[in-house]
């Protein structure tokens, strides 16, 4: 005799649930100190904020600012270097402030688990096989626009290690 059991799908749903709810709520509760409060803690033994908030900066160069100021002496760890770069580059990006692309980009990404979520396992790896694969343009297109910041963080990092 051959027993069917009914797939049960219902609790599927709460994956992607899950992993739209826990990083906001891990957030909220704020288990590690934001970029905004990493900045008024640690950039703030040496000087006060107001060379911080008269720079007007893309991100490349906040990056650079901090990864300068580490090596005054700021204490930041690496991701917590990452979450100052991002906020400053968000509040004090200058006129290509990229906080659009950010919350954008977030938007599409949160979207891509719901929809991945619920499509055939096959198609899943096939199409982010073929995203993998085209993922080489804009890469090869962004080293080719950022050629110059390239040789800026080589010539950093060479110099950094002599
Ligand atoms: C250990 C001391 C120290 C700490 C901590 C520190 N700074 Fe500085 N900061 C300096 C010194 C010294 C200068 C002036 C020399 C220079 O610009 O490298 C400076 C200058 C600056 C300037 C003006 C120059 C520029 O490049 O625009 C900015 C902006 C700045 N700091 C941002 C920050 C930020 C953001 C942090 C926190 C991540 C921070 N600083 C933490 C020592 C520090």
């Amino acid at each position: 005799m051959i027993v069917k059991i009914a797939p049960r799908r219902g609790w599927f749903w709460a994956l992607p649930v899950a992993l739209l709810v826990v990083p906001f709520v891990l957030s909220a509760c704020s288990l590690s100190p934001s970029g905004a409060d990493l900045v008024a803690q640690e950039c703030t033994p040496c000087h006060t904020l107001a060379p911080i908030e008269v720079a007007a900066k893309p991100e490349h160069e906040w990056r650079n600012t901090v990864y300068r100021m580490m090596a005054h002496g700021a204490d930041l760890s690496r991701s917590e270097a990452e979450r100052v770069i991002e906020y400053l580059a968000v509040t004090l990006g200058g006129k290509r402030s990229p906080r659009h692309a950010i919350h954008g980009y977030r938007l599409i990404f949160v979207s891509a688990v719901m929809v991945g979520a619920m499509m055939k396992l096959e198609f899943v790896w096939n199409f982010s096989d073929l995203a993998n694969g085209l993922m080489a343009i804009p890469n090869l297109i962004a080293l080719l626009l950022l050629s110059k910041v390239i040789k800026q963080e080589t010539d950093r990092y060479f110099g950094s290690i002599k």
